[in-house]
Order: C-alpha cells, then structure tokens, then sequence
C-alpha cells in the first residue's frame, strides 16, 4: 500500500492507526480527511511526521471537498470518520444519520468514480446488538444484525451500504466490527478516559445502572494492527470480527482502574442507566485468528498500565478536552458540574 485516504484520523482510533501505519511502512503516504467535530483534535496528531501525512480539514458529506481530496491513484480508503458516541446518539440522531449514513455513502461514491483499489469500512460489534446476560453466547460473523441505539443503527445502515457497492459494483470492500477500545487520546466521554480523568481529580465515578453491563475490550494498537491485517490480507466482501477476548463488567473495569489508581471505590456513584442499555457484548475472533494470522499483543493487564500512564503524563491533553463545550455536554449528560480546574 503506497497511498492511503483515512477518514476521520483526528480522532482517537484514526490517529493511532496513522501512526501505526507509518511506523510500519514508512514510504506510504497518508491523506487524512477529517471535519474536526468535538471529537476530531489536532493535538492527536502532533508526533506524526508531515512529510508523509496530509491533513485536510473536510467533511465527508460534501461531495466536491471528498472529490477534490481524493486522489486517482490510491489504493484504499480507511473508513474510521464517524459520530462515534451512543449517549449522544440518544440525545439526537441526527448528526449520526448525517455522517454515518450519508457520509458513507459519498465516500462509497467517490471511491469508484477514482478507481481506489479497497474500500475498508471501521463499524462496531454494537451492529448486532445485545448477547443474553450469560457467558454462553458470543458474536459471530455470521450474528444477525440487531442493532439497538441510534448509533449502532447508523452503523448497521452504513455496513449495508458497503456491501450493496461490493455485490453491485464489485467495489473491493473490507467491514472491521470491533468491541471496545481503550488507549491514549481517547475523548472522555467514554468510560475508561472519563474514569481516569475525574479518578485523577478525584472527581466522582458515574456508573450506569447496575454497572453488570459486559463489555468486550481491546487496546487500541491491536485494534488498528488487526485493520492494517485486514487491508493487506482480507478476501474482498468479507467482514471480520476483532476481539482480544476480554469481556469484562463495567464495575469489574471500574474497581480495577481505581485499584491501579490508588483512588477508593467511593469514588464510583451509580446513576440513571442508558436508555436501551445493551447487556453483554462478547465477540469470537476465530475468524480473523484462523484466516489472517491476527493475535493481540497487549493484555488487559498490559494495555491498562500503558494506557494509565499515558492519561497521567498528559493531563494537559486532558484539560483541553474537558473545556468549553465538554462541560455541558457533562452537566447535561450527568446532571452535575466538573470542577472548575485540576484538583489532584
Ligand atoms: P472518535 O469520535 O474519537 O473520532 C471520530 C473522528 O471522525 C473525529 O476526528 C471527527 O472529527 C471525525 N468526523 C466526524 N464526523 C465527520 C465528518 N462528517 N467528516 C469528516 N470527519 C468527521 O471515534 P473513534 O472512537 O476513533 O472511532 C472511529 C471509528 O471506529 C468509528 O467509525 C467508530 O464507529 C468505530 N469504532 C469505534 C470503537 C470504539 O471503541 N471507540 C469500537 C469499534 C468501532
Ligand atoms: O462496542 C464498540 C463500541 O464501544 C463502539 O462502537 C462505540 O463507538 C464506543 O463508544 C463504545 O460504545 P459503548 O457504549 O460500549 O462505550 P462507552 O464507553 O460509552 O460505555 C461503555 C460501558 O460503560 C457501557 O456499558 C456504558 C457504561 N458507562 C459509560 C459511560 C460513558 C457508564 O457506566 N458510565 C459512563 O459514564
């Protein structure tokens, strides 16, 4: 792969897959397409080199701007651009509807009208909704889609936009569904930043529910080297699950960050559940295992010290993501101001 086009490499996976790639293959050259929404951050993006990275400020809904982006001979698009947050996905779908579908759309377009060779979308195990509360079941790919929030939904649609380009117009295409990521830059609107941001100001933990919830987790750079796999090695029209078979509870992750932390359980506070919560996501990554050679190299144990230590030397990262309009969202979403600067 000489030239790629990633979509949405501001963000928190985007940017590690970038640096991944060029740290792996150092002679490819990277466009990166983002619109730089709430989520999307330059200061992600700080460390990689510019001589093989171009970043252009552009949404994927304008078709001209994606056109113009979009040069003829490149050999894949990496999808990662995305309104990426279920709670806000709840509050209002549209901007989900809007990029996620539609965006998906532009780019599937764009893609054929310049002959790009591979086409790989980044969608989510959420596409296939909720597995029973027991340890029985896991997510195939061959799991129907079931998706519950508007969020999975929009991923659900966009995942069904990809294949009809491949059967229809023969468009090379990949689909990824991961589980959940955790690792540096990641926006603190999610559990295990969020956690880490207000444990380090000992600031309250809110957990939803009965925090029984299960979810299936992964490191971030294993996520993005089993996506770099795909699009070097995957059979065109395929999806592949990726999974670093580490289901774990949310109070489970919860208490063990704390401990990692040395910050008390007290800290935890449990508040009004999610609406349509889905129970236990567990995903089975036989397939990409058995068929591509893919294994994560992080453990729990191991992501989670790296990713700890990462969030505590960059408290300055994490204070310029919790300003401005973070601060609503916060007292919106958990009817409780954040403290007005760093107490730790
Ligand atoms: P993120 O919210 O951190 O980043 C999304 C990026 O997309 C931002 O840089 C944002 O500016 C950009 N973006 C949003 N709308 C855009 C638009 N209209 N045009 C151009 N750029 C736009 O998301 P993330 O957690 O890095 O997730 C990346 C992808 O991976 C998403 O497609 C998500 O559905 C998928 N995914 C995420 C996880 C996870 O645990 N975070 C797991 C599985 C799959
Ligand atoms: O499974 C993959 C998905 O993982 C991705 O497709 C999504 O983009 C990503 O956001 C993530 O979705 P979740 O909804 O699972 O992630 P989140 O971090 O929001 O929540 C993880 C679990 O923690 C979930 O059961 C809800 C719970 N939670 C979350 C927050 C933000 C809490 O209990 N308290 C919180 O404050």
């Amino acid at each position: 792969m000489k030239k790629l086009f990633v979509t949405g490499g501001a963000g928190f996976i985007g940017s590690a897959f970038i640096r991944l790639v060029l740290e792996k293959m150092p002679s490819t050259s990277i466009t990166n397409f983002d619109a730089l929404t709430y989520a999307g951050n330059r200061d992600n993006l700080e460390d990689i080199d510019s001589a093989q990275h171009r970043f252009i400020h552009g949404d994927i809904c304008d078709r001209a701007a994606v056109m113009s982006a979009l040069e003829k001979n490149t050999d894949a698009i990496v999808h990662f651009a995305a309104e990426s947050h279920v709670d806000r996905s709840i509050a209002s779908a549209d901007a989900f509807l809007r990029t996620n579908v539609l965006g998906t759309q532009v780019l599937l377009d764009a893609a054929r009208a310049r002959h790009v060779k591979r086409f790989v979308q980044i969608s989510t195990d959420e596409v296939m909704g909720s597995l029973p509360d027991d340890d029985a079941e896991y997510f195939t790919e061959s799991s129907p889609f079931a998706p519950n929030s508007p969020y999975a939904a929009s991923k659900a649609a966009a995942e069904h936009l990809v294949r009809a380009a491949h059967q229809t117009f023969g468009l090379d295409t990949l689909i990824t569904r991961c589980g959940n990521n955790y690792g540096p830059r990641q926006f603190p609107e999610k559990l295990i930043p969020l956690l880490l941001a207000n444990a380090l100001r000992n600031e309250s933990i809110p957990v939803y529910g009965d925090g029984l919830n299960v979810r299936d987790w992964i490191h971030v750079d294993d996520h993005c080297r089993a996506i770099l796999t795909v699009l070097e090695k995957g059979r065109a029209g395929n999806v592949y699950l990726i999974g670093a078979r580490n289901p774990r509870r949310n109070l489970d992750v919860v208490l063990d960050v704390l401990h990692q932390l040395g910050k008390p359980s007290s800290l935890i506070r449990h508040v009004k559940d999610r609406s349509g919560h889905d129970r236990r996501y567990a995903i089975d990554p036989t397939k990409i295992e058995r068929e591509l050679g893919w294994q994560p190299a992080e453990t729990w144990q191991s992501g989670l010290a790296k990713t700890i230590l990462w969030y505590q030397k960059n408290s300055q990262w994490i204070e310029r993501t919790r300003s401005g309009a973070y601060r609503e969202y916060y007292s919106d979403q958990y009817g409780t101001e954040l403290a007005p600067k760093a107490a730790a």
